[in-house]
């Protein structure tokens, strides 16, 4: 049995968003949520199962936290209790992309974790299997095992066995291109984890929220297999603003924008109605990501550069799910 296995992942952007947990202790998500997983930003994650070792060891990008440990500790012992082991692990991740850049490295982290550590322990877990072990680390990270459009499912049961994400066409069936704008390298105040709780306990508009996922959900899906982008960027800026009000109606509100990030999304609002195909998120931080069609990439670069306040742009195609690289 190897003791050790390096894994890559993607992170992801949510078209559909997730906001709110059904289940907290077992991270379960109130609502479903769509996303695309991106090519060029990568998380490579080595796990090494020590037999003498007392603690795991964590190391992200070079650094080593008490923090961020205790997280990945206690997502290695779900692992642990599956091979029925006790070992612990030497964990050494890095992100090729910048820390702070707003793009969700929970998602691919835990997605690369999910299938290093299980390897490293000698499972051979399937798909969804790791999607469902995924989620626990992270709600979002269960849609990186996977490339292209992908669907994380709300799930039926309580104890969380069918919330799992599902592929829903391939990186390569409808090409796209997402242009991530950063208009801010501070750390924010208030996670995604924590937020969402807040939000659920003061938002008197929580409940409509969580009724609209649904038909949001359905006609995204029917957008990406119809390959309609007008319907798919009218349904997912939609959901992101609806998220953002949401937001902004918990007690205290949160407002995770700047400046920047709504002269931009209102930029890529002008872009789209001058006949660009494209249309802009935002997650839980000030980043603007633009998604568009690979032919209107240097356009809505070009574009974003000039709005005052963003200092940097990335840009990725859409990517494979996560998977072992020797
Ligand atoms: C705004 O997956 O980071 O990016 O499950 O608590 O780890 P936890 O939350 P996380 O939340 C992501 C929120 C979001 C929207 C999305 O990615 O769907």
């Amino acid at each position: 049995m190897s003791k050790s296995a390096t894994a890559i992942a993607h992170p992801n952007i949510a078209l559909v968003k997730y906001w709110g947990k059904r289940d907290a202790a077992l991270n379960l998500p109130a609502v479903g949520s769509i996303s695309v997983t991106l090519r060029e930003l990568i998380t490579t994650t080595r796990v090494e199962f020590v037999a003498d070792a007392s603690v795991d060891t964590v190391t992200l990008n070079q650094r080593s936290d008490a923090r961020t440990t205790a997280r990945i500790s206690k997502f290695l012992d779900l692992l642990r209790a599956r091979a029925g082991v006790s070992t612990r692990a030497i964990v050494t991740s890095t992100n090729n992309f910048p820390t702070g850049a707003g793009v969700a490295s929970s998602a691919s982290g835990f997605a690369a974790l999910a299938l290093a550590g299980s390897r490293a322990l000698g499972l051979n877990l399937s798909s969804t299997e790791l999607s469902l072990f995924a989620r626990q680390g992270s709600g979002s990270a269960a849609r990186s095992i996977y490339g292209g459009f992908v669907e994380m499912l709300h799930g039926e049961r309580s104890d969380g066995q069918d919330c799992v994400a599902v592929p829903l066409i391939d990186e390569n069936s409808w090409p796209m291109h997402v242009v991530v704008g950063i208009t801010s390298r501070a750390a924010k105040d208030i996670g995604s984890t924590d937020g969402m709780e807040a939000t659920r306990q003061t938002s008197p508009y929580y409940d409509a929220w969580i009724k609209g996922a649904a038909a949001d959900l359905a006609i995204a899906r029917d957008a990406i297999r119809g390959r309609d982008f007008a319907r798919l960027a009218q349904v997912s800026e939609h959901s992101c603003l609806k998220m953002h009000a949401l937001m902004m109606s918990a007690d205290p509100g949160l407002i995770y924008w700047n400046g920047a990030t709504v002269a931009a999304f209102q930029t890529l609002r002008n872009l789209r109605k001058s006949g660009v195909a494209v249309f802009g998120t935002i997650d839980a931080g000030p980043q603007i990501k633009a998604i568009c069609l690979p032919e209107a990439s240097a356009i809505v670069s070009a574009a974003l550069k000039q709005v005052s306040g963003v200092e940097e742009v990335l840009v990725s195609a859409l990517g494979p799910g996560a998977r072992l690289v020797d």
